[in-house]
């Protein structure tokens, strides 16, 4: 039987890249997008390619917009195998800050609605569906930065990336990836973080060192993990990165 994934924020950056490697494993792959035209624009440049998708307008700050997703897929296609919740938002633009002490309260919400709290509205709402499929896969595109362990070693590697809201959206998102996992442990859904590497995207600026191209590996890997796969952690690529 056919398998159906969802990926918010697919218009561009490590969404589109997921997409488009999903849909060419043969599975059918429903775009998100939170401006049609963006989303019609991504779907065009895939089919010029030989490589068809779906489209739905799904915007993280539209309270309706869990329910319009599920209708769409509901009517559709009646389940859905895989969920990446990959939308994301980096407000200052800047990664490399320290601004625990001076973020705005706007900041924090705008980026917690987008990170965190958009993400289990969706999953919630989606989660009957989900529990259709045979092997449902939800995956929740966090980052190293969320990683309380390395940001609390003086000598970690991330270090200089303090951006608050960022991190700790990330951090939030995370801990709704353990619960969420624990809760549907004896079925057959699998719940799990991936860190895609630094990534030269809008989000991720140009000193990134990994090529959008090269940025699908981590999702796709945990949107297919076999029955004996892993749930409940926090990966990049194959490698677990602490909590
Ligand atoms: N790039 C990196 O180095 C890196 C590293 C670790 C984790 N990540 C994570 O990977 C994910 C994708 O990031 P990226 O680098 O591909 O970023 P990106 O190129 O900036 O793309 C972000 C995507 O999210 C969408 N989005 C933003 N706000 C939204 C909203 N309110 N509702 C729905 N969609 C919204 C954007 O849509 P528009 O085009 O309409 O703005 C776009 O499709 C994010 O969760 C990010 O935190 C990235």
């Amino acid at each position: 039987m056919e398998k159906i994934a969802f990926i918010t924020g697919a218009n561009r950056g490590i969404g589109f890249e997921t997409a488009k490697r999903l849909a060419e494993t043969g599975i059918q792959v429903i775009l998100g997008s939170r401006d049609l035209d963006k989303g019609k624009k991504a779907l065009n440049e895939l089919s010029s390619n030989g490589i068809n998708v779906d489209l739905v307008k799904y915007d993280a700050f539209d309270q309706d917009a869990p329910q319009k997703v599920y209708d769409f897929i509901s009517e559709k296609y009646k389940k859905l195998d895989i969920l990446i919740n990959n939308a994301g938002v980096l407000l200052t633009g800047n990664l490399f800050v320290t601004n625990c002490s001076t973020v705005s309260d706007k900041d924090i919400k705008d980026t917690f609605q987008t990170n965190f709290f958009s993400v289990i509205s969706l999953t919630q709402k989606l989660l009957p569906l989900i529990k259709k499929s045979d092997a449902g896969r939800i995956v929740n595109v966090s980052t190293i930065l969320s990683s309380l362990t390395l940001h609390s070693s003086k000598d970690s590697p991330i270090s200089p990336a303090k951006e608050f809201a960022y991190n700790a959206s990330k951090t939030a998102l995370n801990a709704f990836t353990i619960h969420l996992a624990l809760e549907l442990k004896d079925t057959k859904i699998k719940v799990n973080s991936g860190h895609p590497g630094w990534v030269k995207t809008e989000l991720g600026g140009p000193n990134a060192p990994v090529e959008v191209e090269d940025s699908y590996k981590t999702s796709i890997r945990l949107a297919t993990l076999p029955e004996d796969g892993p749930s409940g952690g926090l990966f990049h690529e194959d490698d677990i990165i602490p909590w």
